[in-house]
């Protein structure tokens, strides 16, 4: 495959403010990155860096108006509808939070949910394509790339079998197919493979602490 972002990608940056750094956790439900994120803030506090933890879509007033416009919609939308959706939940979210707080030197922001999302889940799974999600991401500041992702993988299987633990009711992504998901699972690994520089790829089917240790040994080396 060619590589998509081949065409584009003197058009994608990262933040430049010495000593600052953009993470963000991507995986399928129940791949555990909200108990990864915890691990990192304490990490990152105990290194005396600033931290600012946010959810994609939403973080903003704005932002957490689109998730509920997405989460809870009752009809099926256009995959460009959707996509757009989440970019422009995205781009507010950047200018009035992401952008602002790295700024000063020694910032981290962690950031459940990225590009990688909407290229797993309206690119692949809902089949845009990544080459449509990249180029709509082309433009600042939607085209400013994490540092580091960190990708929790998981089998399809252990995905459900952990959802139905849960036992929540289900929102518009997850009262989907089966075969969504599995191409969700496809997806997330072959992005981990197309932007190997940038996306670490963990086994999340090991133990939470074996996970953990491995970011943090990561993130060891990220940190000035
Ligand atoms: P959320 O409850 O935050 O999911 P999770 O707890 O699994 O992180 O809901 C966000 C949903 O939106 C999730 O199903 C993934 C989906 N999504 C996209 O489809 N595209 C995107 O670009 C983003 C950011 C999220």
């Amino acid at each position: 495959m060619q590589h998509p972002l081949n065409s584009i990608k003197s058009l994608y940056r990262n933040p430049e403010t010495p000593g600052s750094l953009f993470l963000s956790l991507e995986g399928i439900e129940g791949s555990g990155k909200s108990t990864q994120i915890k691990e990192i803030e304490e990490f990152v506090k105990g290194k005396g860096l600033r931290v600012l933890t946010l959810r994609e879509p939403g973080g903003t007033a704005f932002g957490e108006k689109l998730r509920e416009a997405i989460l809870n919609s009752e009809t099926p939308l256009h995959p460009l509808a959707e996509c757009h959706l989440f970019l422009a939940s995205r781009a507010q979210l950047l200018k009035e939070k992401i952008l602002p707080f790295l700024l000063v030197p020694g910032s981290v922001v962690i950031l459940d949910r990225y590009i990688d999302s909407t290229l797993a889940y309206q690119g692949k799974a809902r089949k845009l394509g990544y080459q449509t999600v990249l180029t709509l991401h082309q433009f600042d500041p939607l085209n400013l790339l994490p540092h580091r992702t960190y990708f929790l993988d998981i089998e399809l299987e252990t995905s459900l079998e952990r959802q139905k633990i849960r036992g929540n009711d289900k929102d518009y992504f997850e009262s989907q197919k089966q075969e969504f998901y599995q191409n969700l699972v496809d997806g997330y690994r072959e992005l981990s493979e197309l932007f190997s520089d940038r996306i670490l790829k963990l086994n999340a089917e090991n133990s939470i602490s074996e996970v953990t240790a491995l970011i943090l040994s990561d993130l060891e080396r990220l940190i000035p």
